[in-house]
């Protein structure tokens, strides 16, 4: 289980996001819904521990993620996380199997690439550069690098941005179906793919954005 408690980023002086609490249940499905800007993909990068919160706590299965040394966190990330980024994070010039190999670098095994790359369909394009790859296949192959590893916690920050509904929701129910027994939280503007997740979290209403320098945000 994942719990937040009186979650702040402040990103200056005068600006930041306010995070009313949320849990996420062990082996449930989430998609996080809300405005561009409101907060999502900050939500999910200070539950990876990619950026500190500025005030408040992230605890998971109780222990508190969000205060421990960043050593600590960056290891919790690479053993019990999968981040799809909503940018992807690949490298165009190289095979799909070398940027999911990549992962080898931070110790992390890579055996169960061909299991995952043939759920996802796209075992076939395994020796191809991601460069040649169309919009669908690239988010699959993120998707693939996040799963390799098999993470207790898979965070997806708009898996299916690029994609049209009917291969985005295709692509949602594989990832769903991969993801069974895991907790995910995903991040979607296409509102269309909600029902597929077990749980809709409004993030309008979680998350607001203060601007102490003058305009104030969505509260
Ligand atoms: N490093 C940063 N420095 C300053 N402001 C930031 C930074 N990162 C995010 N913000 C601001 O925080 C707000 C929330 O950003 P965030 O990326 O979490 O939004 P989002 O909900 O993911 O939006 P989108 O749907 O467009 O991806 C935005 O107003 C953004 O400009
Ligand atoms: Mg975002």
């Amino acid at each position: 289980m994942i719990k937040t408690e009186n979650l702040v980023k402040r990103f200056d002086a005068d600006t930041y996001i306010k995070y009313k609490d949320v849990t996420f249940e062990t082996g449930e499905s989430y998609v996080l819904l809300g405005a561009s800007g409101c907060g999502k993909s900050t939500l999910l990068n200070m539950i990876a521990g990619v950026i500190t919160p500025s005030e408040g706590r992230i605890c998971f299965d109780g222990a508190e993620i969000s205060s421990m040394p960043q050593k600590k966190k960056d290891k919790f990330r690479i053993e019990k996380i999968g981040y799809i980024f909503q940018d992807f994070k690949l490298i165009e010039e190289m095979t799909v199997a070398d940027n999911i190999d990549i992962l080898k670098l931070e110790g992390v095994r890579t055996d169960r690439m061909d299991e995952v790359l043939s759920a996802l369909g796209i075992l076939s394009k395994k020796k191809k550069k991601v460069s040649k790859l169309s919009g669908g296949e690239r988010q699959r192959v993120a998707i693939a690098r996040a799963f390799v590893k098999a993470p207790d916690i898979i965070l997806a920050d708009e898996p299916t941005g690029n994609l049209n509904y009917e291969i985005g929701s295709s692509v949602v129910k594989q990832m769903l179906e991969i993801a069974r027994g895991k907790t995910l939280i995903a991040v979607t503007h296409d509102d269309r793919l909600a029902p597929l997740f077990d749980h809709v979290v409004d993030m309008n209403a979680i998350a607001s954005s203060y601007d102490e320098s003058g305009v104030s945000g969505n509260d």
